[in-house]
């Protein structure tokens, strides 16, 4: 039986057991408590200590039972040093936890954070013009031909000041934060020299130092092939290999690659990521967006941790990326501004895929920030129920960014919440547009509200 490595207790006697880094390590709430009291006294990181009680709705994804978002009604939530240390019925809160500071949520449901696991955040200008083009017929992949689109983003990402770039990013970030998002991964991309893509990756670290708010920088080099390049790609794929990743890799955790029409081939992509594997980059990447391209195969071929966009995919593939242990990462808001078909959400979750949701956000394909809009798309765009919505965008992008602390509430779990101005999870897909979040916690300090 499972016992505490600390105190010997049984789960039963302990109430509940999270595992720790190495097999045959567990660890149970009061321990976990004390532990991190200690390494918090080590470090210097000290997170906030916080209790949640009045909690109607309480989505913990806890892992195991039938109800996917594992609700607990009537709940209460502690948070000691960053982590959460207790969750239940608010009937059954100790006492010594009633002492922390905290707040009557008054019937609100709560959330983890959102985590928001494919984002081009930092990027310099706007394309207002070119969506307007869009929406009177071009098509996006006629505008990236004519080297608007992406191109169009690197030629003011190159001329911007890093101060422009900081700047314009973080007002993006916060209106992520105050949207309940917690954790947002960031690529690079709109770069494509050495200088450029350092800059941008160096931006996004910033910006998690910043503002309370989690993120995982990845290296997307191989968005396009820069303009200077296009009559030289095999120059520009040594120009990431020889010296693109050895500058980035440091900066990252993984590297993606835009595999589809009118940006990079299957082989291309492969010598890429296989690349950025020498430099202990994780492999991600843009998939079937615009069309069957080979990326979903790709994919499940080199293990990616994921398999993002699928617009464009058959039960086969996704049976591929089932076996691969791919995450499918889904971007509701690219497909509705590109006013194309949603991905097939129904048929991933149904074939047993891990299913994320992120925003996506960038200056063409998706100028979208809040998670809530895209668990709303999810649901009425691309049929996902709201609890498949909700779980795919916290615990789903936790998985996505190989997080094992985010996207759920239970003990060990990052003290990461949103408190909704709702009763209910419900009211987010119910109500696209509105930014529900009354307050947001970010490792049990309250950041927002
Ligand atoms: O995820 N697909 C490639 N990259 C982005 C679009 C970037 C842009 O248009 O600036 C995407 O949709
Ligand atoms: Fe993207």
């Amino acid at each position: 039986m499972a016992r505490c490595s600390f105190c010997g207790r049984s789960a039963e006697e302990a109430g509940h057991l999270v595992s720790g880094p190495r097999p045959n390590v567990a660890i149970c709430g009061e321990c976990l408590e004390l532990a991190s009291q200690v390494a918090a006294e080590a470090t210097d990181f000290i997170g906030g200590d916080l209790v949640l009680t009045g909690v109607g709705e309480l989505v913990t994804n806890a892992p195991g039972g039938d109800d996917l978002l594992a609700v607990v009604r009537a709940a209460a939530v502690a948070i000691r040093r960053g982590r959460v240390t207790w969750v239940g019925p608010e009937a059954d809160l100790p006492a010594r936890y009633r002492e922390l500071p905290g707040f009557d949520c008054e019937g609100r449901a709560v959330l983890p954070g959102f985590v928001d696991a494919h984002t081009h955040l930092v990027f310099a200008g706007e394309r207002a013009a070119e969506f307007g083009r869009r929406l009177r017929g071009e098509s996006y992949e006629q505008v990236l031909a004519a080297g608007g689109g992406i191109a169009a983003t690197v030629a003011a990402t190159r001329a911007a000041g890093p101060d422009d770039l900081l700047r314009t990013a973080m007002e993006r970030a916060g209106r992520m934060l105050a949207a309940g998002t917690t954790t947002v991964e960031v690529k690079s991309g709109y770069g494509l020299e050495v200088a450029t893509e350092v800059r941008l990756l160096e931006v996004a670290l910033e910006l998690g130092r910043r503002l309370p708010l989690d993120v995982v920088a990845t290296f997307l080099g191989a968005h396009i092939v820069a303009a200077e390049y296009r009559s030289d790609r095999e120059g520009y794929l040594r120009l990431i290999e020889e010296e693109m990743l050895p500058a980035c890799a440091p900066l990252a955790a993984y590297c993606d690659v835009f595999c589809d029409r009118g940006a990079f081939t299957v082989d291309e992509a492969r010598r890429v990521l296989s690349a950025a594997g020498r430099h202990r980059l994780r492999p991600r990447l843009h998939a079937n967006q615009l069309g069957q391209t080979g990326g979903a195969e790709l994919a499940a071929e080199v293990g990616a941790v994921s398999a993002d966009h699928l617009d464009h995919l058959t039960a086969e593939q996704a049976e591929l990326l089932r076996r691969a242990g791919c995450v499918a990462v889904l971007l509701p808001a690219a497909s509705l501004s590109l006013r194309v078909p949603q991905a097939p959400g129904r048929l991933l979750w149904e074939a047993g895929v891990t299913v994320a949701l992120a925003t996506d956000c960038n200056p063409g394909t998706s100028y979208v920030e809040s998670m809530q809009l895209v668990v709303a798309l999810a649901c009425l765009e691309m049929g996902l129920t709201p609890e498949e919505a909700i779980w795919s965008a916290t615990r789903g992008g936790a998985l996505a960014l190989e997080d094992g602390a985010k996207g759920w509430v239970g003990i060990g779990a990052a003290g990461d919440l949103v408190v909704l101005d709702a009763d209910s999870y419900l009211h987010v897909p119910y109500r696209p547009g509105a930014n529900l979040a009354w307050r947001v916690i970010k490792d049990g300090d309250v950041v927002v509200g």
